[in-house]
């Protein structure tokens, strides 16, 4: 087994470090030697209200075990630089991030308004790219940082209910992947997790026997190793819950070549369409990157007509 991971002498900011994931993270870095900033601005699940109490419970509880930290109240979405401030006056810098806090308001699409759209929109995606933007020139010129974006399955996947969060976890999936291309000159190295874990955000949504196989405990082994110095991945996707630890990545299929001439119509792609959505019939290719589209262009451009289909388009009129 590796050397044992410690943060002695490292900064870690948690938002939403007062409950749930957030509270279980704050200590095991605590444990393991960080300074945390716990952030949280202590709302209801929705959003509603505030209070100093949930960041001052785990603030205490890491200082009665002897570890180092100090509580921040701020709403990430309004000022994340008084966040900053908090980690630079008392600790002098920041080295992890942990975007984790957030808020649900769940609605159909047809019932969603325009305000739960937003306000989902803004904790999530906004609050994670403003405190992330506010930290980046500290971890640039210090040549160093780690940052985890909190996703989620209903971000990956999809939920019904969900078109506010799912379209904000997917946005920090996308807002991760671009941070860790721009970052690892730096040293930067930023992942993305999409966890399931028991917390008031599922406590009232899933069985009671399903919900004690996902403590949060499970998910901080993951967050901790990626927000280490031995973290050998950046950009990367993780699903984890429960005990699964796994990442995921996107696929290309084969998918076809036509030729850019009259002939590619839109029932030559409908043709086409099993070898563009087949995924069997060949290695499957893994992209980090937009194609190469030179390379595209040299196959398609040796291609005839015929490969188009036109022939069984021509029978599918008759
Ligand atoms: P939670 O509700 O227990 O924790 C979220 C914390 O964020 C709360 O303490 C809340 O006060 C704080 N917060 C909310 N808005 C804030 C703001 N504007 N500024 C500062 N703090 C704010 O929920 P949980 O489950 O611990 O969620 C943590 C993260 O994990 C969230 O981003 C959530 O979307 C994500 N997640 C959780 C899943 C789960 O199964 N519990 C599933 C997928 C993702």
């Amino acid at each position: 087994i590796s050397n044992k991971i410690s943060f002695k002498n490292q900064v870690v900011i948690i938002t939403g470090g007062g409950g749930g994931l957030g509270k279980q993270y704050a200590l095991n870095f605590a444990e393991r030697g960080a300074k945390v900033v716990v952030n949280d601005l202590g709302g209801s699940l929705q959003g509603k209200g505030n209070s100093t109490k949930s960041a001052d419970v785990v603030v205490n509880k890491i200082r009665s075990r002897g570890g180092i930290a100090v509580a921040n109240y701020d709403n990430i979405v309004t000022n994340p630089e008084g966040i900053l401030r908090t980690a630079i006056d008392n600790f002098g810098t920041v080295h992890i991030l942990i975007n984790n806090a957030g808020i649900l308001k769940d609605a159909s699409f047809k019932k969603m308004t325009e305000k739960q759209f937003r306000d989902v929109l803004d904790v999530h995606l906004n609050g994670s790219y403003k405190l992330t933007r506010a930290c980046w020139s500290f971890f640039r010129n210090q040549k160093y940082g780690r940052v985890i974006m909190t996703a989620s399955p209903a971000g990956l996947y999809g939920n019904f209910g969900q078109a506010n969060y799912s379209a904000a976890k997917l946005g920090m999936v996308g807002l991760g992947e671009t941070l860790a291309k721009e970052g690892i000159k730096y040293n930067i190295k930023v992942n993305i997790i999409a966890p399931l874990a028991k917390s008031r955000m599922t406590e009232t949504i899933m069985p009671p026997d399903i919900l004690k196989k996902l403590s949060p405990e499970k998910i901080c082994p993951l967050v901790l190793t990626l927000a280490s110095n031995s973290c050998p991945s950046s950009g990367n996707i993780y699903e984890v819950a429960a005990g699964l630890y796994a990442q995921i990545r996107w696929e290309r299929s084969h998918g076809t070549y036509l030729k850019p001439d009259s002939s590619l119509t839109p029932e030559a792609i409908l043709f086409k369409l099993p070898e563009v959505i087949d995924f069997t019939n060949e290695k499957p290719q893994h992209p980090t990157q937009l194609s190469n589209y030179n390379d595209i262009w040299s196959k398609t451009s040796i291609l005839s007509s015929n490969n188009q289909g036109d022939m069984k388009i021509q029978s599918l009129h008759n």
